[in-house]
């Protein structure tokens, strides 16, 4: 359904402009593979809370209206990412809603998995 598409725009360090779509229910890991982004390094845990390569950065605003905060285990993870902020979340917790429509997100420059 037309209805249920959310535009998500990732803003790449290296200036990079990203605009794609996802579904709700999506989250931000899901728009990236699905679309294919050339994001490197992108969710290489793939979405099991397990490195931190997912990390963005999003708006103050942005930030305040997900429906959901981070949890423990994704704080946890968080404190382990590069270039940490106060808006900073995990993408493949955060899910899609019709109310994120036209999301824009930064990916920080340096991906720390925390696995290696
Ligand atoms: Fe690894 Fe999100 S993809 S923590």
């Amino acid at each position: 359904l037309k209805d249920e598409k959310v535009k998500v725009v990732f803003n790449l360090y290296d200036g990079r402009r990203l605009e794609t779509e996802g579904k709700v229910g999506d989250t931000l890991l899901d728009v990236v593979v699905n679309n294919d982004l050339d994001i490197d390094g992108y969710g290489a845990c793939e979405g099991t809370l397990t490195c931190s390569t997912c990390h963005v950065v999003l708006k103050q605003p942005d930030y305040d209206r997900l429906p959901e905060e981070a949890g423990d285990e994704e704080r946890d993870m968080l404190d382990l990412a590069y270039g940490l902020t106060d808006t900073s979340r995990l993408g493949c917790q955060i899910t899609l809603t019709k109310d994120l429509d036209g999301l824009e997100v930064d990916v920080p420059e340096s991906v720390n998995d925390a696995r290696s």
